[in-house]
């Protein structure tokens, strides 16, 4: 027996609605179609995501998208099995408008309804892939909020084994491009810049390189690029591709050593990168290297995966369901959670 499982994302300022189909048992799922409506544009004015104009753009946006996921897979509502969305963490009303959306479809259709977790999302996204890793991995998982190295055993079973004591790498990005004066969101806009920068040119910190320990800092990297941006003065405009190289080349290295170190102290020999900044093209390039020599498997979700989408929330409640982990239910009152610990899911 299969079943269709529709995921909606809405947690921050991605708009997702995907298909995946899942045989029960074995098998991993398929995604059918996806749509995304991306927020960047109506964002960029205020320089970062505005929550309350995050919500209402969600509003105008999910049914639309269902629409279109529907019709391009060829499928009808009434043949969606299960209605799965991003139960946390994210902006709680943001979170809301896709809860809402998701247990009012599943209400009218008499349907179960099954509240996924953001980060396991990113984490299964590499399911997606034409490459598909296996159980178990190191997962380094690097977003917008979030930069945690972890031991992935099966699905539900994540132990942190190393987390950011301050700002995330993706935080580390956006705040350091907007130092810079570049426009939101700084991850991608920064990484295009440093192409054509020496990323020798400014000596940055490296925080927590030498810990010890699988934990991250990146506050103290953002203070430095502040520094040199203010020393530079009027020179920055001229320095800035430099500046930004030297920054990237700063958050990758210490990326790459402690998900190097959490490989040799788990013994692993592959390793799951996850989150937004599982796009950047200078990651990927030095752990593709390190891992080569090592023999080390790397994955990676697909490029447009990276970032938010309504494809991993789909995929990971059809994961969930598969493996036995979770059982959808019809108690349509949700509750959405802001703040949910990713090692606290069974
Ligand atoms: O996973 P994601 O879409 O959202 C969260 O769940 O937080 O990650 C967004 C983050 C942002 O900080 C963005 O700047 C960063 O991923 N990002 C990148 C790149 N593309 C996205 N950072 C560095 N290089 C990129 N190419
Ligand atoms: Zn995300």
């Amino acid at each position: 027996m299969s079943l269709l499982i529709l995921g909606i994302e809405s947690s921050c300022d991605e708009t997702g609605v995907a298909l995946v189909r899942a045989d029960a048992g074995k098998g991993v799922p398929v995604l059918l179609s996806h749509a995304l409506h991306s927020q960047i544009e109506m964002h960029r004015a205020y320089g970062g995501v505005v929550p309350e104009l995050a919500s209402r753009d969600h509003i105008r946006r999910v049914l639309p998208l269902t629409e279109k996921v529907l019709a391009d897979s060829g499928a009808t509502l009434e043949q969606v099995d299960v209605v799965a969305f991003t139960r946390g963490p994210g902006l709680a009303g943001a979170l809301l408008v896709g809860a809402g959306a998701a247990c009012a479809m599943a209400a009218a259709l008499d349907k179960p309804v099954l509240g996924v977790h953001h980060l396991e999302g990113h984490l299964l996204s590499p399911f997606l892939s034409e490459d598909p890793p296996e159980f178990p991995f190191v997962a380094l998982l690097v977003s917008g909020g979030h930069t945690q190295l972890m031991r992935v055993d099966g699905v539900g079973q994540y132990a942190i084994l190393g987390e950011t004591i301050d700002d995330a790498a993706g935080e580390a990005f956006d705040k350091s491009a907007k130092l810079m004066g570049l426009p939101y969101p700084g991850g991608p806009v920064l990484s295009r810049l440093a192409e054509g920068g020496d990323a020798k040119a400014f000596k940055l910190p490296r925080p927590l390189l030498h810990s010890g320990d699988l934990d991250f800092s990146f506050a103290g990297l953002k203070t430095a690029v502040l520094t040199q941006a203010k020393k530079l003065g009027e020179e920055l405009e001229a320095r800035k591709a430099d500046l930004a190289a030297s920054t990237q080349a700063a958050i990758v290295e210490v990326l790459v050593k402690k998900t190097l170190a959490a490989l040799q102290q788990t013994g692993m020999k592959r390793v799951v990168v996850a989150g937004g900044v599982g796009a950047n093209r200078l990651l990927r390039e030095q752990l593709d290297a390190a891992c080569a020599q090592r023999k080390i498997r790397v994955h990676y979700p697909e490029l447009h995966l990276c970032t938010d989408n309504g494809a991993m929330i789909a995929m990971a409640a059809a994961m969930r369901l598969q493996a036995g982990r979770e059982q959808a239910n019809k108690e349509y009152a949700f509750d959405v959670k802001p703040r949910w610990p990713l090692d606290t899911l069974q």
